[in-house]
């Protein structure tokens, strides 16, 4: 018996090796953790369950009948994150650089298949060279079975990708289905075709971190929703996010415990908005004042800055925020800002978490750049994203709200719950000066000094619509608020909504114009 015992341990450390000291040796030198560490540092202690370490490959060609390591480099299991059950897959660059046989495949399909089954999050640490390449097609078959189970447990748990080294080629394909990607600095990349493939189709010189490292997608491409400083980070921004959301989507995010006997006044917020309407200011200063101390995590933060998404806490309940921010392009609405802001919105509407939108928003950005890529269907998957969900939702519009932007960002007449306007609140179809230019042409071009009647009529129109009042006349603003009493307001109205029902017509699904 103790015969066989020992067998069993000396197995057990066997994979514990993984590809062995000198190859975890050098993934320490390129300052990277193994498999192991990773989750070590991310489950809370002694959680941890592994699944499947004794799984190898099955290949035999190339001599790789004879080079086989325990668990086929992916270590796979479940334990606790800050006491709640999650699911996780972490690659193995030391053996076979991480790369996806049909064994290591199988191994991760078989811990979402149980996420789904049991309804907890799923959570991959990519750390790979890509497929198999003395595997073939077996390997292709393996990504294409984890982009499948990826799309079906899409929307039923949160599934987040952390990627902590190379993740190339179809690779990109299963994070990009997830919830959301982190990304660590100088260590991880992603690409379809590396730099080499690049410079052979299309003659540019591009490094790996130009083409696709952390910088890269959380600048240019809005591919990874945090870039973070190192791997430790990244699990501590994992650990961070999982907090605001459910287990699943038939589960609501917990509410923390919180003092219902705080001073909820914010006096400051009278002063927030610049006397000059045309004055940028950072929205985030209005975010710290409504959120409960510290609670907000931006995502996307260096992505289409005109809009700020990201989760808070207000009162202990996790809300989604989606603001405009005058102090990016005036927060006006664009190609990418719709992208992101949509996303955002079906994620949070996908998991039960209350969305409050701080409208600010001059309208849509006019230009043959926009129009060219599709601003009528990008600024239509916003409108649709708002239109569909059916989570409890607030607007407070704080300054303006011009035009088509109006209507798009959660407005009453697409669904909107309660729509508060501060005193500051502009409701017109655009600014004054525009519309007086349009409206009063001939008056103004006929004037003695026309420079002197477009302002009279521009203060007419401002006079008319620079103001919540006929929006408020009209139901669309159910009230216009002092904004010191904006955070308590806001508490109370999401409680009295916590257990909104909306009944939708049958369908399959819909077709949000992609
Ligand atoms: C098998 C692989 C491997 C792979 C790396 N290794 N990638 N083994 N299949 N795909 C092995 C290496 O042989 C080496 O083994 C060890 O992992 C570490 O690799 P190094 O090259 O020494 O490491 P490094 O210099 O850090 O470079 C890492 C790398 C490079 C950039 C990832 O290894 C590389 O370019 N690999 C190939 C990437 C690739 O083209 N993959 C296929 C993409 S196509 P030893 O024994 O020396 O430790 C694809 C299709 C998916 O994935 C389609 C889905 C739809």
């Amino acid at each position: 018996m103790n015969k066989k015992i020992s067998v069993l341990q000396d197995k057990i450390k066997q994979a514990h090796a993984g590809g062995g000291p000198l190859r975890i040796e050098s993934q320490h030198k390129k300052g990277k953790l193994t498999a192991r560490e990773r989750i070590h540092f991310l489950m809370d202690e002694g959680s941890f369950e592994e699944i499947g370490m004794f799984v190898t490959h099955r290949s035999t060609d190339f001599g790789m009948e004879t080079e086989k390591y325990l668990g086929d480099g992916v270590v796979t299991g479940y334990g606790n994150v800050n006491g709640r059950l999650v699911y996780v897959f972490s690659q193995d660059f030391t053996v076979f650089g991480g790369s996806l046989s049909e064994t290591h495949a199988e191994k991760i399909c078989k811990i979402m298949e149980m996420a789904l089954k049991n309804g907890a999050p799923l959570i991959g640490l990519n750390d790979s060279g890509g497929a198999r390449i003395q595997e073939g097609v077996v390997s292709l078959g393996g990504y294409a079975d984890i982009f499948y189970r990826n799309v079906q447990a899409s929307g039923v748990i949160p599934q987040l990708s952390a990627i902590m080294g190379p993740c190339a080629g179809g690779a990109v394909y299963s994070p990009a289905i997830t919830d959301f990607i982190l990304m660590v600095e100088h260590t991880s990349y992603m690409f379809v075709t590396g730099p080499n493939v690049v410079k052979t189709v299309t003659h540019e010189q591009v490094s790996s971190e130009e083409l696709g490292g952390a910088g890269t997608h959380a600048t240019k491409s809005g591919v990874t929703h945090f870039a973070c400083a190192n791997e430790l980070d990244a699990i501590s921004h994992v650990k961070k996010l999982l907090s605001y959301m459910p287990q699943n989507c038939e589960e609501m995010p917990a509410l923390l415990v919180y003092d219902q006997d705080q001073e909820e006044s914010r006096p400051v917020l009278n002063e927030i908005i610049p006397e000059n309407a045309n004055q940028p200011y950072d929205v985030r200063g209005i975010i710290d004042q409504l959120a409960d101390e510290e609670s907000f995590l931006e995502v996307h933060k260096n992505y289409a800055e005109n809009i700020v998404v990201g989760f808070a806490r207000l009162a202990g309940r996790s809300i989604g925020i989606v603001a405009n921010q005058p102090a990016y392009l005036a927060g006006v609405l664009d190609n990418h800002a719709s992208v992101k802001a949509a996303r955002f919105v079906r994620f949070c509407d996908c998991f039960n978490i209350p969305l409050l939108v701080l409208e600010d928003v001059p309208g849509f950005l006019p230009g043959t750049d926009q129009e060219w890529n599709g601003i009528i269907t990008n600024g239509a998957k916003l409108l649709y994203a708002f239109s569909e969900a059916t989570v409890p939702r607030i607007t407070v519009i704080t300054r303006k709200a011009y035009g088509g932007a109006y209507d798009v960002m959660n407005s009453k007449h697409i669904g909107a719950d309660l729509n508060y306007a501060w005193p500051t609140a502009e409701i017109a179809v655009m600014g004054a000066k525009g519309a007086a230019e349009i409206i009063f042409k001939k008056e103004i071009s006929t004037a003695a000094d026309p420079a002197a009647k477009l302002v009279e009529k521009e203060k007419l129109y401002a006079d008319t619509f620079a103001n919540p009042y006929r929006a408020a006349e009209r139901g669309f603003v159910d009230e216009v608020i002092t904004p010191s009493i904006t955070r308590l307001k806001l508490i109370r109205a999401f409680k009295m909504l916590e257990n909104k029902v909306v009944n939708t017509p049958r369908k399959k699904h819909g077709n949000i114009p992609l």
